[in-house]
């Protein structure tokens, strides 16, 4: 991206919007009290435990635990990242993001201004191309041939380039031009259309701005396909074909396929299968991964049934293991041979197809056929070979319910001495969260005192007035107590949201987190005088704790000087 967004952007931002305006705007919310509730869209339920403060700027569900601010709230809801999130929150306050440039960035990135007059060249460009479609009876001819109707042609917004194409030159900036990536230079300079009688197919972003195209021959010359080169833009690791399609039929989709073609993609959506995506010639990364899971539960992956989309196969399911969270599935369909899924849904139809889909091999068989199909497990030696094999593959897996049946699987395939791997599955097991439920009665109080503290941010005033020296004060945690204190202080947010909004990405977020939805039950109006009041038992405490010890030491190993002091101040304290 280009530039950072300044950090009292982002203040500024979580003051001036009201997150009840904003949930409200995408999911209606009740007024019950002093919260606004709905039903959670962060996990299924029948009665509303989804809740909206106002004056924490915050959300909460009680019943899967999310929580957030604003921006938090529009990358979980919207699957966005970070600046993705402020950029949509800005819109939805109608102000502008204002970026810093760092040295490094204002050389090497395009400033903002010039992205978006890109994204714009992009958009026109493929309108031209959608134009010149039209004209193009071969190009029209073409997609005809292949099955593809008017309106998935405008759904996916095919176009054609034409090989003339100095009009482009014409009716755009040359500099946009380049930059955007759809024009060349051969050897000796000259500079050409990158994209020259191809179909074309634009790669839009998931919020549908066009970052890149891949263009098609109409009759059997190579290269079959030529794609946007990498842009400021276009980036091929990051973007899947057909994500924004998809989308906007369904957000929230029961399964993704991912195919390897983009007239694979197309035709599915011809024949009413219109959850496939492709990645764009390239294999399937981490990133590609991690990217459609946050839409899609499943993910079926479709290879061909030859050797090479075999091997694909397996790459992808190595590729995928550390995703697989609990609650996450892959899938691996094996096409017949001479298919490719554009024409298997040709010949079988939706319906045979999606069966097809939703009956095929899980990728834990699949994980064990591939390993197995090598080994001789009759034998000792074979079966060692698979857990050697076998550990080193599930080691990758997340901790998880999974991974344990996955455990669980390789020993029932006759391993029994799998006592190491067993014991490191263990180690690495993570004491079970005890679940959060309302804390009544007694918290320790600096433990309480932080909780009010990141309620009601304001409340640092108090500290403020009474000039206590914390440094001075021991008690368990009070590093992490005086660096919380440290941040408020320095940043003075102006509620709960925008507090949680310093701690993103910070190692202490989950004790804020924690801190923030602690159900303190003290009336609001009676916070002030709750929180002086454990101030004060507090510095009692630790000056009682201190005064004796201090006494003690005096009539055994005596004093040192700065002691002595501290014990005269702490005989004249009024406890
Ligand atoms: P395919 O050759 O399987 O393409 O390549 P396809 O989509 O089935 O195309 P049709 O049916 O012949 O029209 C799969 C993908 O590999 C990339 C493209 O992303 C293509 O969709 N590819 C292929 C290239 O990038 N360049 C090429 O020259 C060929
Ligand atoms: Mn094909």
């Amino acid at each position: 991206m280009s530039g950072l967004i300044p950090r009292e952007f982002i203040n500024e931002l979580l003051v001036r919007v009201d997150i009840v305006d904003l949930i409200d705007s995408h999911l209606p919310l009740k007024k019950t009290g002093a919260n606004f509730v709905a039903r959670c869209p962060f996990h299924t339920e029948k009665s509303p435990s989804f809740s909206v403060n106002r004056s924490k700027q915050m959300f909460h569900c009680f019943g899967c635990g999310a929580s957030g601010n604003a921006i938090g709230f529009l990358m979980d809801f919207n699957h966005l990242d970070f600046v993705e999130a402020v950029e949509d929150l800005a819109a939805f306050v109608g102000i502008d993001v204002p970026r810093e440039t760092s040295s490094a960035s204002y050389q090497n990135e395009p400033k903002k201004q010039d992205l978006s007059q890109l994204y714009s060249v992009m958009e026109q460009v493929a309108a031209f191309y959608v134009q010149q479609l039209r004209d193009s009876v071969e190009a029209v001819d073409y997609l005809k041939a292949r099955g593809i109707s008017g309106t998935i042609a405008r759904d996916f917004m095919l176009g054609y380039a034409p090989t003339q194409w100095r009009p482009l030159l014409e009716r755009f900036d040359t500099k946009a031009l380049t930059d955007c990536g759809l024009l060349g230079s051969n050897d000796s300079g000259e500079v050409y259309g990158r994209f020259r009688g191809r179909l074309m197919f634009p790669i839009r972003d998931k919020r549908g701005r066009i970052v890149g195209f891949g263009g098609r021959v109409l009759d059997d010359s190579l290269p079959k396909y030529l794609n946007s080169p990498e842009t400021s833009l276009f980036s091929k690791g990051k973007e899947v074909y057909g994500l924004y399609e998809l989308l906007a039929k369904n957000s929230k989709p029961p399964r993704i396929l991912l195919v390897e073609g983009y007239m694979d993609v197309v035709a599915l959506a011809q024949f009413g299968l219109d959850y496939a995506v492709a990645v764009l010639g390239t294999a399937a990364s981490g990133a590609h991964l991690d990217l459609l899971f946050r839409f899609s539960a499943e993910l079926v992956f479709c290879f061909d049934g030859d050797k090479a989309g075999q091997t694909a196969a397996w790459r992808l399911v190595e590729t995928a293991l550390p995703y697989l969270k609990d609650g996450r599935s892959c899938r691996i369909m094996t096409l017949p041979p001479q298919h490719d899924p554009d024409s298997l849904i040709r010949e079988q139809g939706l319906d045979l197809f999606t069966k097809q889909i939703e009956t095929t091999t899980p990728l834990s068989d699949y994980f064990f056929e591939h390993l197995t199909s090598t080994l001789n497990l009759s034998e000792t030696e074979g079966q060692s070979q698979l857990g050697e094999k076998a550990k080193k593959y599930l080691e990758k897996l997340p901790e998880s319910i999974f991974k344990e049946l996955m455990l669980e699987r390789l020993k029932k395939l006759g391993i029994t001495k799998l006592d190491a791997l067993k014991n490191t599955a263990a180690l690495s097991k993570k004491p079970n969260k005890q679940r959060q439920r309302p804390e009544q009665g007694r918290q320790p109080l600096p433990r309480l005192i932080l909780a009010l503290l990141i309620q009601y941010p304001e409340l640092i005033e108090i500290i403020e007035q009474r000039e206590i020296d914390w440094s001075s004060l021991k008690f368990d945690g009070v590093e992490k107590f005086n660096s919380i204190l440290q941040i408020i202080l320095r940043e003075r947010p102006a509620n709960t949201g925008a507090l949680l909004e310093c701690y993103r990405g910070h190692p202490d977020e989950a004790i804020i987190k924690q801190l923030e939805v602690l159900q303190l039950e003290i009336p609001a109006s009676h916070n002030v005088a709750e929180f002086a009041g454990a101030l004060d038992k507090l510095v009692i405490q630790f000056t009682e704790d201190r005064r004796k010890s201090l006494l003690k030491k005096l009539e055994t190993t005596g004093l040192t000087p700065q002691e002595k002091e501290q014990l005269q101040k702490l005989l004249s304290f009024k406890g």
